[in-house]
């Protein structure tokens, strides 16, 4: 039996060293210690050699299954190394040479002037608000004061979709939706895209919009223009001329639209950037606040339009065409 131990282990190790893969290796590695292996033979065996001799057959035969166990461990790491080694001779990439250096990205101008708006904003206290970019008919336009056949439902060129929703044609909604689960007082803003069938170079349809909603006791008109006149300023600086005309929206009472002054191509004419007004008393009525006990002031502004005013854009349409040249301005 020891001479069947020293055979097998003399030839196992000739067999181990004479490996070149690790797939023969694991093939070997079930031959020599396998069920059916030479070693398992001896193994199974020894309950039918003499008492006295099985001890040290046993001790021997399961010194050698720890052996080859060794060996074939060793022989695998040398054959994970050896292989590694000549993966890393083939590859002649030279990593310490310098690149050829990767342009940096930059934000888009809507995003840059969106990100300003609120800023200023939200240091005057207002939180930021988010809606979804489909409404509802009740958010979108009932409860805003604007009744199924209103006419002011033309002013907005509605993409109308099934089961009386609509692609949201200002934020508005926003200030409907956190009426409905906030009670005063409340300072929002709403950033988000809108959607209009209206195009021009100063119309889109599809734009950006930030919303504004201030509800209260004893909010007024005056607080409306001291908010809209101190942020205004801190948009544009001294540089432009702000004017604030009376307007109509069914939604405010009364109502106003501002005007920034706008030079273009060396002519100075005016663009219009938002429209606002204290909060009509039958919104309030809609979502179940007082109209006697809280006033309250909202405005919509137009986010290219600021853009256009700033960067001195002649055309809406260069912020969706997606040209470096032109985005990498900013
Ligand atoms: C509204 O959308 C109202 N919801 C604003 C409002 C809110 C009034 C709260 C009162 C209280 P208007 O349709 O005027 O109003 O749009 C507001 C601003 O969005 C405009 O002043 C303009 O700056 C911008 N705007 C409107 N239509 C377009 C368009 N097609 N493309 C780009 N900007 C637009």
């Amino acid at each position: 039996m020891i001479d069947i131990l020293n055979s097998i282990k003399t030839d196992s190790i000739s067999k181990i060293n004479g490996i070149d893969s690790l797939h023969e290796l694991d093939q070997l590695k079930s031959f020599l210690l396998g069920k059916k292996s030479p070693l398992m033979d001896v193994l199974k065996d020894i309950p039918n050699i003499p008492v006295d001799e099985r001890p040290v057959v046993g001790k021997q035969a399961n010194q050698l299954k720890q052996d080859l166990t060794n060996k074939i461990n060793e022989k695998r790491e040398e054959l994970i190394n050896k292989e590694r080694d000549i993966f890393l001779n083939q590859d002649t990439t030279d990593v310490t040479l310098p690149t050829t250096g990767l342009p940096n990205g930059s934000y888009h101008p809507i995003t840059i002037v969106t990100r300003r708006v609120c800023s200023i904003l939200n240091r005057y206290g207002y939180a930021i608000k988010q809606g979804p970019n489909i409404e509802t008919d009740f958010n979108n336009f009932e409860a805003l004061n604007i009744a199924e056949n209103h006419p002011a439902r033309d002013m907005h060129d509605t993409f109308y979709l099934k089961n009386k929703s609509v692609l949201r044609t200002h934020t508005s909604p926003v200030q409907i939706r956190t009426m409905l689960t906030q009670e005063p007082p409340i300072k929002m803003i709403a950033p988000g895209k809108v959607y209009r069938c209206d195009a021009d170079v100063s119309h889109s349809p599809v734009f950006h919009q930030v919303e504004g909603l201030y509800v209260d006791k004893h909010v007024s008109f005056a607080d409306l223009k001291g908010t809209l006149e101190s942020f205004l300023r801190e948009l544009f600086g001294n540089d432009h001329d702000i004017r604030f005309r009376s307007s109509y929206f069914p939604f405010t009472e009364p109502s106003v639209e501002v005007d920034v002054s706008y030079t273009i191509n060396g002519k100075t004419t005016w663009l219009e950037i938002m429209g606002a007004g204290m909060v009509q008393r039958n919104v309030f009525r809609q979502v179940s606040y007082n109209p006697d006990e809280y006033t309250g002031f909202a405005f919509g502004l137009g986010i290219e339009r600021i853009a256009m005013i700033l960067y001195e854009i002649d055309n809406i349409r260069l912020f969706y065409e997606n040209d470096k040249r032109f985005l990498t301005q900013f």
